[in-house]
């Protein structure tokens, strides 16, 4: 048997209705290791992150996370059993303080005496909810948001977390604050996590391994280093079908990644695609 902790992903189909979207996929992800997911637009990302928490039933292949098989559970058992699932658009409840959002994502977790300690371990992580911590959600800026569902998440004491885009719509900046808080999870509290992430500078800046979807299938699957100058990345990134020509009429300005990441890419690649980001939206504060 292969190692029993992380997350192992095999031969994973799912879809909605008739719709096939996933058509055997595959992804590990071990403690202690981030592997980010990029992929163009109906990929099916957030599909492969709702068929690993349980929001989507899959229609075949395995997802097995620390060891048992949580292909058919339920979504309230996979979160028991360790998965945290951040969705995009940061679903916080906007008219709780952000205390009481803390305190419903620790609420599977609610007898085993550890409250206060996760609840600070959370703080500490993002010390700007501390200082709005009886505010309510809803009167956040869109990262203060997107920090406050990572920390809600973070309350139940995952051993994996899969994340949809916290970056989307946020400023450079934050968008830096998020993934530099993701990589300490990653190594300081040993968690598995899988990221789903549009940003590929950002993804290229923190992830171990990289994983390029197309039309429900991964087609490269490599270290930053090994996928900087992969035309897949290029390809997958710009839409099913894109061509492997160069006249993509991509620009590579207006990068909205993170800058400063000891591994960031210089590739061609990867300053291609990273040009390509919709979303140049500042943060509200
Ligand atoms: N709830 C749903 N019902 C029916 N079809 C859906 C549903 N959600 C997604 N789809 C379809 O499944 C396919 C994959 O969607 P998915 O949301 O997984 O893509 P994605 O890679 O996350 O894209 P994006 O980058 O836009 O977030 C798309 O064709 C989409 O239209
Ligand atoms: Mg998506």
């Amino acid at each position: 048997m292969a190692e029993a902790t992380g997350l192992q992903v095999t031969g994973l189909e799912s879809g909605y209705d008739r719709l096939r979207v996933l058509h055997g996929v595959g992804v590990r992800v071990a403690p202690g290791e981030l592997v980010a997911v990029i992929g163009a637009n109906g990929a099916g990302k957030s599909t492969l992150l709702r068929s690993v928490s349980g929001l989507l039933r899959p229609r075949a292949g395995t997802v097995m996370l620390n060891g048992h098989d949580i292909t058919t559970a339920s979504a309230e058992q996979i979160a028991a059993r360790g998965l945290a699932h951040v969705p995009e658009n940061r679903l916080v409840f906007p008219s709780l303080t952000v205390d009481d959002n803390l305190s419903l994502g620790g609420w599977t977790r609610r007898r085993d005496g550890r409250f206060a300690e996760r609840r600070s371990h959370a703080l500490e992580l993002f010390p700007r909810l501390a200082d709005r911590i009886n505010l309510a959600a809803g009167a956040l800026s869109g990262g203060e948001q997107q920090m406050l569902a990572m920390a809600r998440a973070l309350m139940a004491a995952p051993s994996v977390v899969v994340l949809d885009e916290p970056s989307l719509g946020l400023a450079p900046r934050v968008v830096g604050e998020i993934i530099s808080t993701l990589a300490r999870l990653r190594d300081r509290d040993n968690l598995a996590v899988l990221l789903v992430e549009q940003n590929v500078r950002a993804a290229f800046g923190v992830a171990d391994r990289v994983l390029v979807m197309d039309r429900g299938r991964v087609v490269a699957d490599g270290t930053p280093a090994e996928l900087a100058d992969d035309e897949r990345v290029r390809a997958a990134y710009l839409g099913a079908g894109a061509s492997s020509s160069s006249s993509t009429g991509v620009s590579s300005s207006s990068s909205t990644g993170v800058s400063s990441s000891a591994s960031s890419p210089s590739s061609s690649a990867v300053a291609a695609v990273s040009g390509g980001n919709q979303e140049t939206e500042e943060e509200n504060r």
